[in-house]
């Protein structure tokens, strides 16, 4: 999480930065700051907040900064210490000559800061980056070269870190490095750009070097110079970039949120063409590298993710367990990577993250790699860090998601999970033609069912203005949806701060059932198939308790209008599809609540795009 941004060459640097930042705010938006390198001295601002904030401080100064050509700029997300501007980034040595802008975390901070009080450092925010911009200076007091004292500093620091550094007496230089974080250098003609994502300096140039750990680069306006850890010179690898400037615009939707769900028709049929032809022909999946002999013999996958793509990877078990008759585990990469796992060449590992960054997922695919296992990557990212550990990369192609709440590449993951178990179901020949034909057709029409659900989509919003005022909500499902009822809860309390709870119906008398009065809605996600009647009892139980009751359904079973106070139905579906059309009114419900509430619809607080800590 947070962004940074870096510019050294000829043109004003502030509208660069801003700009800049202004492309990384979906990675956080607690605060924000720049440093210009000026005649005589770096000039630091910082602003609480929004980016906005950050350009009303600077405005006043706009004339008086337009002759800085050398800047780094900051936008956090706060791990430690307060989102205030003493707390903002960057930060700077006591005597102001050294400025640094930082995103990771550095883990031994404690220790290092305490060598570094010890010798008159004076701390002046809670912050762990405070302590890289105390170290590396008083480093450079001794070997006076800033390349030299970020490469000895390295050498201290314990963590995950991208880093961007100025000294006041190296003008026109900017020093970077990076460790189990993402950072890029961009090529212009005498300029160079620094920034943890490429949206950050993509409409100046696409020609860009990915950094690699523990690398150093110096940046002045006509040379980069990289070196590995121990100073040997390297030759950058440049790469073009396959990005256009993204016009990030909501096409006349109130938030981006609401225009991402809308797209997602037209993100199942992009993601359908050149894979799935018509429901007669096998699926073409090029992009899985497994040969077909080991695909036939695979006995074993593990799938991990974080948050939504973790729901994704809860529905690929369920349907790679039914079409292909191979056990999958799947676990929260947070989880998986502080204990002893049982993976090995034999294992199939499976990744899932929109943003590829995440910094569990990452290390989790890390630690299998290194046991030998296949790593096949799904993300809505092809250039980021888990895509480059790929041994298969499976690109869901959801295009650009700007609001924080994972939507359309929840569906692009969900399509390619159904896309890589047919393929693997027709490899190993365990499912019947006729089914797997049945099962194709069905999602050929997928789009057009989500349309359908969107042309009405005032009955859900009637639903979300009937229920904002609660304080709580519980989802509930099972089977394949239990995921959905998690992911549906999900997404409520991340846009609208709303108490709400999934919930695997069958659980519900094992003791949530406790909570149940008057005042809980209840919403059952009640899709025909096995466990219908199951869920149907399981409603009855919550209703017998007066909890609100609300169904989404794909029945048209009268008798649902006694049990429930609301029902939203959406177009028929066989059960194994129904958790994508299950999951598009849950969207809106949350959305709509977030509206009716007047939140932060693309930018909840507390959270960003790209979880690039641990
Ligand atoms: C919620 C959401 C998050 C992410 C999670 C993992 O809407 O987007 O829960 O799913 O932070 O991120 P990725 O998918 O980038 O690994």
């Amino acid at each position: 999480m947070c962004g940074i941004v870096g510019y050294v060459g000829k043109k004003p640097v502030v509208d660069i930065l801003l700009d800049g930042l202004e492309q990384l705010e979906y990675r956080g938006y607690d605060s924000s700051g720049i440093a210009l390198k000026c005649a005589d001295s770096i000039k630091v601002y910082k602003a609480e907040g929004k980016l906005k904030n950050l350009r009303e401080e600077l405005a006043p100064h706009a004339y008086e900064l337009t002759k800085a050509t050398t800047g780094i700029g900051h936008i956090r997300w706060a791990t430690h210490g307060a989102p205030t501007v003493l707390n903002a980034h960057p930060h700077t040595c006591n005597c102001g000559n050294l400025t640094v802008v930082h995103n990771g975390i550095i883990e031994n901070y404690k220790e290092l800061k305490e060598e570094l009080e010890a010798k008159g450092c004076t701390f002046r925010s809670q912050t762990d980056t405070e302590t890289v911009a105390h170290l590396v200076a008083s480093i450079y007091g001794q070997v006076k070269d800033l390349t030299k004292a970020v490469h000895l500093a390295s050498e201290k620091i314990q963590g995950a870190y991208a880093l961007c550094i100025m000294h006041n007496n190296e003008p026109n230089k900017i020093v970077v490095t990076k460790r189990n974080a993402p950072l890029i250098v961009g090529y212009g003609e005498n300029e160079f750009y620094v920034a943890s994502d490429i949206p950050a300096f993509i409409k100046h140039t696409k020609r860009a070097v990915y950094l690699s750990d523990n690398q150093v680069a110096t940046l002045t306006p006509d040379s980069i110079v990289l070196e590995d850890e121990h100073g040997n010179k390297l030759e950058p690898k440049v790469e073009l970039l396959p990005w256009e400037p993204i016009a990030l615009s909501k096409m006349g939707y109130k938030h981006f949120m609401l225009k991402e769900i809308h797209e997602q028709p037209d993100v199942i049929r992009n993601i359908l063409v050149g894979k799935l032809h018509t429901p007669e022909d096998p699926i073409v999946l090029d992009e899985v590298k497994l040969t077909r002999e080991t695909l036939k013999n695979l006995n074993r996958i593990q799938i991990i993710a974080c948050g939504t793509s973790l729901h994704a990877a809860m529905i690929g078990k369920y349907i790679i367990e039914n079409f292909c008759g191979i056990p999958v585990d799947v676990e929260a990469s947070s989880e998986y990577i502080y204990r002893k796992t049982v993976t090995d060449e034999h294992t199939l590992v499976i990744g899932v993250s929109q943003s590829g960054e995440t910094a569990d997922t990452l290390t989790a695919i890390k630690q299998s790699k290194a046991k030998g296992s296949h790593i096949l990557i799904i993300t809505n990212r092809p250039d980021s860090a888990m895509a480059r550990e790929a041994d298969s990369l499976i690109p869901v192609s959801a295009g650009i998601e700007v609001s924080v709440a994972a939507t359309k590449s929840y569906i692009a993951q969900l399509t390619s999970f159904y896309l890589l178990a047919l393929y693997m179901a027709e490899i190993k020949g365990t499912m019947a033609q006729s089914d797997l034909t049945a099962l194709k057709a069905e999602m050929m029409l997928l789009p057009q069912k989500i349309e359908q659900i969107l042309a009405h989509k005032e009955d859900i919003q009637k639903c979300a203005r009937k229920y904002s005022g609660t304080r709580d909500f519980i989802y509930i499902a099972r089977g394949i949806n239990y995921p959905t009822a998690l992911e549906g809860a999900l997404k409520l309390k991340e846009i609208s701060y709303i108490n709400a709870t999934g919930y695997s119906a069958g659980e519900l008398k094992h003791g949530p059932i406790a909570m149940l009065d008057e005042t809980m809605p209840v919403l059952s996600i009640l899709m025909k198939g096995s466990v219908y009647e199951k869920l149907l009892s399981n409603s009855e139980e919550a209703k017998a308790r007066n909890a609100r009751m609300i169904a989404l359904t794909n029945s048209t079973d009268e008798k649902l209008d006694d049990l429930f106070d609301f029902i939203i139905r959406v177009p028929d579906v066989i059960e194994l599809l129904s958790p994508i059309v299950a999951m598009i009114p849950l969207q809106l419900i949350a959305y709509y609540i977030a509206e009716f509430l007047g939140k932060d619809v693309d930018q909840p607080r507390n959270l960003a795009k790209s979880v690039t800590v641990e």
